[in-house]
């Protein structure tokens, strides 16, 4: 039997969905799934994208690209559908390139074949207890797995305010040959970055590459 994955989110459910949230799972979500014709397409995956603004701002600064979210939080992907769906419940044009994958995206990656020119975290969730490090998303083999799902030249880029989990990650990379820069960038403020729960001055970022 296969080993069942430690768990690396914590709610799929918070408080519930409005109807028109709901409606918007049940009928806009199934058209807009990633498909096996992505796997041909220039594309970018962002992982954990919470209420989902900077995957907009993904989509709306590569227009001729796929950008595919991955997110379980449903509530975090009814707050996307919403800003995304028109008065028609229809895709708004600037937002026509998103896919959604809501779940794992360990599952997600084990089914596909695409390729990506930037895989994105903005800020994983830190488990900061000890007890808790197990769940920690950015381990070494995940970062190897995200780094085999690369096109030549692609990059992963993750951002985070827990500088405690950002050296664990340099920790995980350096038990792997990948390479990695550690740059300022400038990210739009999402959701969780506004609570700023470690209580740092700012996010810091790596930049990870084959
Ligand atoms: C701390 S929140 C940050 C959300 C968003 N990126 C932001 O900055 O507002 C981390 C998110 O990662 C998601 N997450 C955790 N493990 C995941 C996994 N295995 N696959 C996809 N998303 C995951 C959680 O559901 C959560 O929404």
């Amino acid at each position: 039997m296969e080993k069942q994955e430690i768990r690396t989110f914590g709610r799929r459910h918070g408080k519930k969905l409005s109807a028109r949230q709901q409606w918007l799972i049940d009928n806009v979500l199934p058209q807009i799934l990633p498909t096996k014709a992505n796997s041909n397409e220039s594309t970018i995956l962002e992982i954990g994208f919470g209420a989902g603004e900077h995957l907009r701002e993904l989509a709306q600064t590569n227009p001729e690209k796929i950008v595919i979210g991955a997110e379980p939080f449903m509530n975090g992907v009814a707050s996307l559908l919403s800003a995304i769906a028109d008065e028609n419940n229809s895709t708004r044009n600037e937002y026509k390139n998103i896919r959604i994958f809501a779940d794992d995206v360990r599952d997600f990656l084990k089914n596909t074949d695409s390729k990506f020119e930037q895989i994105w975290v903005l800020h994983p969730d830190p488990w900061p207890k000890a007890k808790h490090e197990k769940r920690r998303l950015l381990s070494a083999p995940f970062l190897q797995t995200l780094a085999d799902k690369l096109t030549t030249n692609g990059e992963i880029i993750i951002g985070t305010d827990h500088w405690e989990y950002f050296d664990w990650i340099i920790q995980e990379l350096e038990k792997t040959t990948l390479k990695y820069t550690t740059p300022s960038l400038e990210t739009i403020r999402t959701r969780y970055q506004k609570k700023n729960k470690a209580g740092t001055v700012a996010p810091k970022y790596l930049v990870i590459k084959n």
